[in-house]
């Protein structure tokens, strides 16, 4: 039996906690050593998945420590992983990094260049890359049966309530506080680009907007709370009592101790809280949709779409021999999941996923299981990551994105970001 691959996780709220769970539930495979956040329950949350773990009331404290694991995993907000990551670094961890990297373009290639001269290997949790669905992608196109991929399509539809939580109301809703949007949701999907397609990108256009979440689009009447009274509160897709019922689940992500909350602390957190505002009348700047057309290295050519108005993930590739198309968007009016068209036979099969029995599709698609259970492969042993960031062609990608929906012109590497 190989040693344990031992971690600290560094920002204890709701990924780097959702990391540890699953990590503590491969048994002998990961032993977690440290955790540091300053909200106390939280760090004591990760504590208790381990024996004798050694907690920390801030990153400081935690670095101060000295090298404590083979691999830290870096959970806390995006504005914070440069610092973090950086001296983690110099403190001799290889690194499970949230995404974005940073939030800048440089930043995450001046992270890739300390990584090799140091000879770390940082890996982002580009989550998606280990769901049952995007590994079988991978698999059909390793296969061959697609023939020379020529073009690719993929559509990220961040579902309404989703926008409002995250990019209106929440964490990401300024791209000053975070990173841009096309950056903060979509790095998932510009990495899946570049590592489906097998290249990095050439050439970059980009045109989006924030379109609905605005002020002038606020019903008559709304006041800047919805439990101020909202005359429209009955038929608004936003209306924050709705954390009280079918969208509970976001309230545990945003709120401590959501899962034992009566209905009037809800209450009280919402009337206090970026959550209980009116989705029309917020601090946001983040664009509600973008689009992406891009030329890879390797002549293939992208379009992405990102709309807060659609529900999941889908893709298309179309090669010389075949095409395969599959999402939930399809799914869910009742295609398969992923089906192959064969041009010379004219066929169309489903591809089967396989999905492991205890886990399925929870958390991302399968993809927070998976990547945790991937960690040792990654970390250690003859396939190992090389030194330097994982995945800085997709943030490349998204970087960049912006840069050409700001200029309103193509963007190209090596010219810089804005
Ligand atoms: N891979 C994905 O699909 C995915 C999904 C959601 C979020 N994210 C990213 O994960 C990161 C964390 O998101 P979250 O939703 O868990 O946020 P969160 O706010 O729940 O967690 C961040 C934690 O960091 C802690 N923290 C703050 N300052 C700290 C410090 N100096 N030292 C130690 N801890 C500190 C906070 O107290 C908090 O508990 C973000 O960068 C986010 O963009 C990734």
């Amino acid at each position: 039996m190989p040693e344990p691959l031992s971690l600290a996780v560094l920002g204890c709220g709701s990924r780097g906690r959702t990391y540890a769970k699953i990590a503590a539930s491969f048994g002998d495979r990961y032993r977690i050593v440290a955790a540091a956040d300053p909200v106390a329950v939280r760090r004591e949350a990760v504590a208790a998945l381990g024996d004798s773990v050694a907690v920390f009331d801030s990153a400081e404290t935690l670095f101060a420590a000295g090298k404590l694991a083979d691999v830290l995993v870096i959970a806390t907000q995006d504005s914070q992983h440069f610092d973090h990551v950086m001296q983690a670094l110099e403190a001799g961890y290889d690194v499970l990094l949230e995404k974005p990297a940073a939030e800048s373009l440089e930043r995450c290639e001046a992270i890739d260049r300390r990584a090799r001269e140091l000879g770390r290997r940082v890996a982002l949790c580009f989550v998606l890359r280990y769901t049952p669905f995007y590994s079988t992608v991978k698999q059909v196109l390793d296969s061959g049966r697609l023939g020379r991929v020529i073009s690719m399509r993929s559509h990220e539809g961040v579902e309404p309530f989703h926008q409002a939580h995250s990019f209106v109301r929440g964490h990401w809703r300024s791209s000053r506080g975070s990173t841009p949007m096309i950056v903060a949701k979509c790095s998932h999907d510009a990495d899946l680009i570049c590592w489906l397609g097998g290249s990095a990108a050439a050439s970059i256009s980009s045109y989006g907007d924030r379109s609905w979440f605005r002020g002038e689009n606020a019903p008559e009447g709304a006041p800047a709370r919805c439990s101020d009274g909202c005359p429209v509160a009955e038929d608004c897709l936003y209306d924050a009592h709705r954390y009280l019922g079918d969208k509970r689940r976001w309230l545990g992500m945003v709120m401590d101790g959501a899962d034992e909350a009566d209905d009037d602390t809800v209450l009280g957190f919402l009337r206090t809280s970026p959550w209980g505002r009116c989705v029309y009348r917020c601090d946001n700047d983040v664009v509600d949709h973008q689009v992406i057309a891009c030329e890879l290295e390797n002549g293939i050519t992208v379009t992405h779409t990102m709309t807060a108005f659609d529900y999941g993930r889908a893709i298309e590739i179309y090669g010389t021999k075949a095409s395969l198309k599959g999402g939930l968007p399809y799914h869910e009016a009742g295609a398969p999941e992923l089906w192959l068209r064969d041009h010379e036979h004219g066929t169309i099969e489903p591809v089967e996923i396989h999905k492991p029995a205890d886990e399925g599709y929870a958390g991302h698609g399968g993809g927070d299981h998976g990547i945790v259970d991937a960690l040792d492969r990654l970390f250690q042993g003859p396939d190992a990551l090389p030194p330097g960031l994982d995945g800085l062609a997709g943030h490349r990608l998204a970087f960049l994105s912006e840069t050409s929906r700001l200029n309103q012109c193509p963007a190209h590497p090596g010219e810089g970001t804005r």
